[in-house]
């Protein structure tokens, strides 16, 4: 029999790649999907892609008794939980409407786990819960802060699934601290589609490369890095997704509770990613220096060492694919999903 996986927030960015290699690695996906942040849209597409189906469910996790019908109707063996808000300025303008989403859908999704006998967890934690680090490569031991509220958001949902761990040595969770995701999938029919103005790097440069934006600002070339420009370890989306699949391959192995960061182990500045954007599309992106960005950090790379270890993963793809990906994509749908 097929491994049935649930995928809420499957709809989104890195839900729907990752619904993409489980397709083809022959489970049966389940979504739940709010659609606050996404488009069915991108579902229809993973099926262009893949040639499979994927059962949808458009529904708020927060909604318990609908989460508890769709757990009785389907029998989930595992749960890959994406959803969430995830836009840091805004957590910091409506913390409430975070913690609300964040917290209590994750609470929802535990109860119906347990009332339904689910044991494997794969949740997306973040780097952000290593808030600024006192030293690179970060490793998994580091300790934890949170500097805004969606950073909070995710440490404390560590915590409490850490808590449910301790009531219950029959579960099995996989915590994945992802690094910077950026890049798309390989047809270009699927990749980030940020509502309104970007928040984030990759997408900002994309929109510029197509002229729907002026320039680029970046935040900051004061920072102690090569070129006083922020370092982050940008991570290719289907490396990523191609992580979840070894967690959960690892939760079979009945592992408790695991934590791993996903991150390539390389830093690129801002300028470093502009340059390799310029490359990938053959466009100029204009830039201007601005002041730091409140709440950045000057650097944040992973060390990676202990998923490839536990879990035979490692990221393949470099910051030239990254790019040349969310370009094809760009270029090919300038307006995402719409
Ligand atoms: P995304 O916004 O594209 O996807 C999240 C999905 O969750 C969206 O489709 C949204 O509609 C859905 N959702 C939100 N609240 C919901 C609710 N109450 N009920 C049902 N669905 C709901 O974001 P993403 O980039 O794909 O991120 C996925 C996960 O990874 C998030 O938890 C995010 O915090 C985490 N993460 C993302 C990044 C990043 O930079 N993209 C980095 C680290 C961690
Ligand atoms: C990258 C670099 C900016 C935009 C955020 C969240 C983190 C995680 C990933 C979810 C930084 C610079 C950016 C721009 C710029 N998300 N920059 N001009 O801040 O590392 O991480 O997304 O968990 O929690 O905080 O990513 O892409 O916003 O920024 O100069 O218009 O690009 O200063 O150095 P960040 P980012």
């Amino acid at each position: 029999m097929k491994e049935k996986v649930l995928v809420t927030g499957g709809a989104g960015y890195i839900g729907s790649h990752t619904i993409i290699q489980l397709l083809m690695s022959n489970y049966e996906v389940v979504v739940i999907d709010n659609l606050s942040n996404s488009k069915e849209a991108s579902l229809k597409r993973v099926e262009e892609i893949t040639g499979k189906s994927v059962k949808f469910y458009k529904v708020d996790l927060l909604d318990s008794e609908k989460v508890d019908e769709i757990f009785t109707i389907e029998k989930i063996d595992s749960v890959i939980h994406f959803a969430g808000l995830k836009a840091v300025g805004e957590s910091v303008e409506i913390p409430l409407k975070y913690y609300h989403n964040n917290l209590t859908s994750t609470l929802v999704l535990c109860e119906a786990m347990q009332k339904h006998n689910v044991k494997n967890l794969v949740f997306s934690s973040s780097a952000t819960v290593y808030g600024d680090p006192a030293a690179v490569p970060i490793t998994e031991d580091f300790p934890l802060s949170a500097t805004n509220p969606y950073g909070r958001s995710k440490l404390v949902i560590e915590e409490i699934l850490n808590d449910l761990y301790i009531s219950d040595n029959s579960l099995n969770i996989a915590i994945l601290r992802y690094f910077n995701p950026v890049g798309a999938h390989k047809s270009g029919m699927i990749g980030e589609d940020p509502n309104g103005i970007p928040n984030n790097l990759a997408p900002y440069i994309a929109q510029v490369a197509i002229c729907k934006r002026d320039a680029l600002k970046v935040f900051g070339n004061d920072y102690n890095t090569h070129d006083g420009t922020g370092v982050r370890d940008y991570i290719h989306v289907t490396d990523l997704a191609d992580g979840h699949l070894r967690a959960l391959e690892k939760l079979n192995e009945k592992p408790g509770y695991v934590v791993y960061n996903l991150g390539t182990g390389c830093g690129y500045s801002v300028l470093d990613v502009v340059k390799a954007f310029e490359k990938a599309s053959g466009k100029t992106i204009p830039y201007q220096l601005v002041d730091r960005r409140a709440g950045d950090i000057a650097t944040c790379y992973a060390n990676a060492s202990k998923a490839e270890k536990e879990l035979g993963w490692k990221a393949t793809r470099g910051i030239d694919e990254m790019c040349e990906d969310t370009w094809r994509w760009q270029k090919m749908n300038p307006n995402g999903f719409e």
